[in-house]
């Protein structure tokens, strides 16, 4: 069979170089080629020439073109549903992107297997496991059953469906995409983007080149016969892998599986979504039996916040919903120049802007020369500024070794944004953090209203104020 002929793209300045160059001989940039397929001959021509030979389409006005509300497919998991915006829609693209081993390929099956419960044609191919090891992974699903709801009494459970998921295993895109044809699913599932491989493109799998010509061709026999794709996709923790990030302009929807491997919260949020919101989270918890929908998050954080110094709890927003959850830090003397800051859950650049305003506006001298810890438990990302309020409340209880609750009150609550000049700004939607809060019971709050971070610190000044009484 005679190869198709590539040439390499800038990503940049466009240049067509034959073969591959770690530097663009066009622009200079390093890293920017990537292998695409040469178009048939004609595909490319003068403006006029090509204007020519295509007929001419007819402009309507938005007004009259038909737009159908169309029927969803329900996952029947309730979190992930509603991340996507009530569904999967019908011949849609879905990217989900998360690091090795977060549960893309079990959320993925337990989405199916609600599916092929619910009579839809469905087909999960892979290209990462043999299909022995996707049943013994069914089998594990299907052997949790509804039953496995625990104390939320709602499992993201299979309904023993699990089993009954047609599978390919096959990494050449050509077969897959011929499969697709003839068997026509609903939904499918691709497991994953860098796995499969176009056989015309030389690059290997998971280069550039060939992410996006798995993807475009998936996506062409896809709207071309209605076919939802879940495509999953790999990212590491830096973001670097040729993958996910350059397919974002071509897909629906780029789904985040969050999380850290050995915790035992997930969350699903939606980065983008052509048909819902951006601004929706889920929370699951990976147990023996599959993914669990977390419904009960804040009372779980809450219930095992710690009172100790150095912890406060922190009421943030998971999209449209809030979520409190404890954030705990240490402060210890360094012998490290630089001393260490080290994050899980917050932002570090963030971490570091909190300390200088606490250390120039809060009056909590000595942190730059110790290290500093911030963690927010149970695994779980909060990418906002609501958050700064409680990483200083968090690391002036633990400078000063004392705690902002007493042991056998409730754990204080707290949100807000901080400011360079030491002032606390507000963020969105107060009402709903505080309600919250208030729901479960803790009704020491600092918020915005505090004015400065100078009066937010004060709940650790008690005891000095009542000996100074
Ligand atoms: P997996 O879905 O294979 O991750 P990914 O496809 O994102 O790489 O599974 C992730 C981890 O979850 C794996 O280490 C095994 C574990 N796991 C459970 O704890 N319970 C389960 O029911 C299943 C299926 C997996
Ligand atoms: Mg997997």
């Amino acid at each position: 069979m005679a190869r198709a002929t590539t040439v390499h793209v800038c990503s940049d300045c466009g240049h067509e170089a034959p073969r591959w160059h770690g530097q663009c001989p066009g622009c200079g940039a390093w890293n920017t080629l990537a292998e695409q397929l040469v178009q048939a001959p004609g595909g490319r021509g003068g403006g006029a020439a090509r204007a020519a030979a295509a007929a001419a389409a007819t402009p309507v006005a938005l007004a009259d073109v038909e737009a159908d509300e169309v029927a969803r497919l329900a996952t029947g998991i309730g979190e992930l549903d509603r991340v996507l915006g009530g569904g999967i829609v019908p011949g849609s693209l879905v990217l989900i992107g998360g690091s090795p081993g977060i549960g893309k390929s079990t959320l993925t099956t337990m989405a199916l297997a609600n599916l092929v419960a619910a009579g839809r044609r469905t087909l999960y191919v892979s290209a990462e496991e043999s299909a022995a090891q996707i049943k013994l992974r069914a089998q594990r699903l299907d052997a949790g059953g509804p039953a496995a709801g625990g104390p939320d009494g709602a499992a993201a459970a299979t309904g023993g469906g699990a089993l009954a998921i047609p599978v390919i295993a096959e990494t050449d895109l050509g077969a897959v995409l011929a499969t697709l044809e003839r068997e026509r699913p609903e939904v499918c599932v691709v497991d994953s983007v860098q796995t499969l491989h176009a056989s015309e493109l030389t690059g290997a799998p998971g280069s550039v080149g060939q992410v996006r010509e798995v993807a475009g061709e998936l996506m062409r026999v896809a709207k071309r016969h209605a076919i939802a794709v879940l495509l999953v996709g790999h990212v590491t923790k830096e973001g670097a892998l040729a993958g996910p990030r350059v397919l974002e302009h071509l897909v629906d929807c780029v789904l985040q599986f969050e999380g850290e491997r050995e915790r035992t919260y997930r969350t699903v949020r939606a980065l983008k979504n052509r048909f819902g919101s951006t601004s929706e989270a889920g929370v699951f918890e990976m147990r023996d039996a599959g993914l669990v929908e977390v419904l009960d998050a804040s009372a779980r954080f809450v219930g095992e916040a710690t009172r100790a110094p150095g912890s406060v709890v922190l009421c943030a927003m998971e999209g449209s919903r809030p979520l409190l959850v404890e954030v705990q830090a240490l402060v210890s003397p360094s012998e490290l120049e630089p001393p260490r800051r080290v994050v899980s859950g917050i932002d570090r650049n963030r971490l570091a802007l909190v300390l200088a305003v606490l250390g120039r506006h809060g009056g909590v001298a000595g942190l730059g020369s110790a290290d500093v810890f911030v963690n927010v438990v149970g695994g779980v990302r909060v990418d906002e500024p609501g958050a700064d309020l409680a990483v200083a409340l968090a690391v002036a209880s633990a400078a000063r070794g004392t705690p902002l609750a007493s042991a056998d009150a409730p754990p204080l609550a707290c949100f807000g944004e901080l400011g360079l000049t030491g002032e606390l700004r507000t963020v969105a939607h107060a009402d709903r953090r505080l309600a919250e809060a208030r729901k479960l019971g803790l009704h020491a709050i600092v918020g915005p209203e505090a004015g400065t971070l100078r009066n937010a610190l004060r709940p650790l000044q008690p005891r000095v104020a009542a000996q100074a009484a």
